[in-house]
């Protein structure tokens, strides 16, 4: 019998001081974004955007639906508009932001987060996560890992035993 731990480390801003520019214009831009959530049901704002390879932005927002389940969170929304337009780049960052102040950041659900997990494993090179919510805290991780370990990695289906 073997005890195991892990540990995760990850960084937090007390405020948008100490962050550098391209990373805050990229929040500013996320929380300006939160305009356009569809959220009539919650009235709970998501907006995220993704930082592709070649610099393009792709945003999204939580988009909700009368028959519920069949709304979508921001950041699916994001990752899945940024997918389709550039199958072929990886996805450098994500930020997840909300219009209501939490007391830690909102971190996204799990389906969220095995979404992003699948594009994490295929391109082979770690997504930074930022999460700001309101005015709350800023925290930075450097993998979609940190926030999902012991994930399902699709590509066991693939492999013939
Ligand atoms: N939501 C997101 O967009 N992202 C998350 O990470 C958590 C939840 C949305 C779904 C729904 O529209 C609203 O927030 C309340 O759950």
């Amino acid at each position: 019998m073997h005890k195991k731990s892990l540990k995760i480390e990850f960084v937090e801003y007390d405020s948008t001081n100490g962050l550098d520019s391209d990373l805050l214009d990229l929040i500013n831009q996320a929380e300006n974004n939160l305009k356009n959530a569809y959220a009539p049901y919650s009235n709970f704002k998501v907006s995220s955007v993704c930082k592709m390879a070649n610099g393009k932005t792709i945003f999204g927002t939580n988009q909700e639906n009368g028959a519920y389940p069949s709304g979508l969170c921001a950041e699916r929304v994001a990752v899945f508009s940024a997918k389709s337009q550039f199958p072929d780049q990886n996805i450098e960052k994500i930020v997840i932001t909300t219009e209501q102040t939490a007391e830690h950041p909102v971190s996204p659900c799990g389906a969220c987060r095995q979404v992003l997990i699948e594009y994490e494993l295929a391109q082979k090179q770690p997504i930074e996560l930022i999460l700001k919510s309101g005015n709350s805290k800023i925290w930075k991780f450097k993998s979609i890992k940190d926030i999902l370990p012991f994930a399902f990695d699709g590509a066991t289906i693939l492999k013939k035993s």
